[in-house]
């Protein structure tokens, strides 16, 4: 098998798409400006879906629309709202779409993130619909809409969406311009029928969606159950053979794309010497006493299991005194979604837990866990997963999750073990990890055990296959997989 490289696809899109635009839709933009102070700073956000399409804009120049969500994002763009990114080495462009508090309310923080974020990932919490948000929903569906048609104008265009906030916008498209060519792709998982069925406006949802030439999923599971859920909610012909839904003439082919990271890039970047100067400063940070380090690092959400990992560790001292006095836990987590009521009570839920545990057992300059929640760049995350011994990445439910693989990306010294929750995407390809039933505490704390205890022959082998595999499979073969596939709604290519 080729390993598809970032030249590669730049080559696809050049050979095969010239004469089109190309227009990925995304509700968080790549680039955040905000001020501090006076100054203008540029954030990057903390998204799995922001990681893995950076680098196919680069290799398309096309644009992406997005919610301009920073204080500073509108003195920044031009007259028609874009701007050229990254700031510093200008590669595409990002069109900003402007949303008033009451729409952000209604789509983002109600629909997308109170209703479907937790209907799909299952993870007993459970899904808030509000009438009012869905009628936002709409509303905003239709601002994108017109955003990206006055992006395509009268020109050929391939228009690629980005997840649950936009479960609308296809069909919106569609009728306004049919010779676009939609793909979307469905970055968290999607539920068996039973679990959908709760959606109220679901056979709205499901004509939105199905307003797309393609919809790719993570893996074959969640695009079984998503045809499952077409084939049991509205009027539609699903062909269980060739994954495809008709629907009122519109034909729309469902498929797996399992996404990844820029394993190059990561590799390379990871090896500079700014990260083996800020590994020292998170070594003297973690005090003298951490001689064994475990990490964890994500997004503040519930659907990552950071209370059952934390009650994993407090196990694991109760259960081997030897660790009490040398081993550190490191839990970043970046602040997310702070007004939704669910993700308050995981804060203090996950601050209560580090409090306790590490009241429970500290004793003369050790304490065991450190809790950061603290939003951080890539150089100190890139040192913060080579400094440890091992790396925990407990989800209840993820749909891929790029955090393990960002580990193993980071570790050239083929050293560091990965836990992973078998309730991951990753988990499918990345069975050189323990993995581990985030749910059983016992369990994970005797993988943690192990990963300490675990010869460095085998952490080593277990590294390699991992990083070989991730090599080969990295977000320029899962650009280039559904480009390709894109390709072939190209009507005007096959003549
Ligand atoms: C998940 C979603 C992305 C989202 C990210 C961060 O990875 O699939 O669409 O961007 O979480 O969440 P946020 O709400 O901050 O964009």
């Amino acid at each position: 098998m080729a390993t598809w490289t970032r030249d590669a696809l730049q080559k696809l899109i050049a050979s095969r798409m010239a004469g089109y635009k190309f227009i990925v839709v995304a509700n968080r933009e790549p680039f955040i400006h905000r001020y501090q102070g006076d100054r203008i700073e540029v954030l990057r956000p903390a998204s799995g879906m922001v990681t893995a399409l950076d680098p196919i804009m680069h290799a398309s120049g096309g644009t992406w629309v997005a919610h301009g969500s920073g204080t500073a994002d509108r003195d920044t763009v031009d007259a028609n709202d874009r701007l050229q990114v990254p700031p510093d080495d200008p590669a595409y462009t990002l069109r900003r779409v402007w949303l008033t508090k009451r729409q952000e309310a209604g789509y983002y923080y109600g629909v997308a993130n109170s209703g479907l974020w937790p209907l799909c990932h299952v993870t007993f919490t459970p899904p808030v619909f509000r009438p009012e948000d869905w009628q936002t929903y709409r509303e905003v569906n239709r601002i994108y809409a017109d955003a990206v048609l006055e992006e395509a104008g009268n020109d050929p265009s391939f228009v690629f969406i980005q997840d649950y906030h936009f479960c609308l916008l296809p069909r919106m498209l569609k009728e306004a311009n049919s010779n676009l060519i939609i793909a979307h792709f469905w970055h968290i998982p999607w539920p068996n029928r039973e679990v959908f069925r709760a959606f109220p406006y679901k056979e709205e949802l499901l004509h939105g969606l199905l307003g797309n030439d393609l919809l790719g999923f993570h893996i074959r599971y969640h695009c079984q159950n998503f045809l499952d859920t077409v084939d049991r909610t509205i009027e539609a012909r699903v062909d269980t053979d060739r994954f495809q839904v008709t629907r009122l003439g519109q034909t729309t082919t469902v498929q797996d794309f399992p996404i990844s990271i820029d394993f190059k890039e990561h590799d390379e970047a990871s090896r500079a010497d700014a990260v083996t100067e800020a590994m020292d400063r998170w070594r003297r940070r973690l005090g003298r006493s951490a001689r064994i380090v475990g990490v964890g690092i994500e997004r503040l959400d519930y659907t990552k299991g950071i209370p059952q990992r934390l009650r994993a560790i407090d196990y694991l001292l109760q259960t081997r005194p030897e660790y009490r006095g040398r081993f550190v836990f490191l839990q970043v987590a970046a602040p997310s979604r702070s007004h939704i009521p669910e993700y308050q009570r995981l804060e203090s839920e996950v601050e209560a837990l580090v409090d306790e545990i590490n009241f429970r057992w500290s004793e003369s300059g050790w304490q065991p866990v450190l809790f950061l929640k603290e939003h951080h760049g890539q150089t100190d995350l890139m040192a913060i997963h080579r400094l440890a011994h091992f790396c925990i990445v407990s989800s209840l439910h993820d749909g891929m999750n790029l955090v393990a693989k960002e580990f193993v990306a980071c570790r050239t010294d083929e050293d560091g073990v990965l836990i992973l929750s078998q309730f991951t995407g990753s988990a499918r390809e990345l069975d050189d990890a323990l993995q581990v039933n985030p749910f059983a505490i016992e369990e994970m704390a005797s993988a943690m055990a192990s990963a300490i205890e675990m010869p460095a022959e085998e952490r080593q082998r277990r590294m390699r296959r991992m990083r070989e595999h991730l090599a080969r499979h990295n977000v320029f073969r899962w650009g280039g997989k559904v480009l390709s596939e894109l390709l072939k709604f190209d009507f005007s290519e096959s003549g």
